[in-house]
């Protein structure tokens, strides 16, 4: 069998979901892109702002680094905007590591209004002018953000 032959049956076969018969192509096609994992982003982006706030840098530190794994899978989900995720992870939001390994508000603040700023501005470029993340004026109702007595500092 050629690999073209492989590949023409491997794309006609289907598997069952419990719910559904789905083919590969299905299942590539379902995947998350840039309009499932960027609310994703802006609620984590939320928790790590409170989080710093509260001098709970063990969760910043986790949020930011989950942000920066959904920012690499919507790079890899959605190639035409792989280059300006890059940029900008490199650019502004790595600016966050430092204050944060540093346990300074002060300093993660500042980095953090200039990457919300500049990731409303990769709206713009990206034609989406419309879409202006903001930071609520509250901490998110559904976690408790301040610092956990047990946690390593
Ligand atoms: C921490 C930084 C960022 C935050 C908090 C953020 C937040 C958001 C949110 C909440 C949405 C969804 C709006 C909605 O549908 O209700 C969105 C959409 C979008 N964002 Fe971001 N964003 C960030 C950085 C970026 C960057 C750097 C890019 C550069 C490519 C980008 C490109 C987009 C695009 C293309 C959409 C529209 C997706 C679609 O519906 O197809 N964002 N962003």
């Amino acid at each position: 069998m050629t690999d073209e032959e492989l590949e023409a049956k491997v794309k006609a076969l289907s598997f069952w979901s419990g719910k559904n018969s789905m083919t590969i192509e299905d299942l590539a096609t379902i995947q998350p892109g840039l309009a499932r994992i960027m609310p994703e982003v802006g609620a984590r982006t939320w928790k790590l702002y409170y989080a710093a706030k509260e001098q709970n840098w063990p969760m910043a530190k986790f949020q930011y680094k989950e942000i920066k794994g959904l920012m690499e899978l919507g790079a890899f989900m959605r190639p035409k905007h792989e280059e300006a995720l890059n940029q900008y992870m490199a650019e502004n939001w790595k600016a966050l590591e430092g204050p944060i390994e540093a346990k300074d508000f002060e300093g993660f603040k500042k980095a953090f209004e200039e990457a919300i700023d500049m990731a409303n501005a990769y709206h713009e470029l990206k034609e989406k002018p419309y879409i202006r993340w903001k930071l609520p004026d509250v901490p998110p109702p559904d976690m408790d953000l301040s610092p956990r007595p047990s946690a390593k500092k």
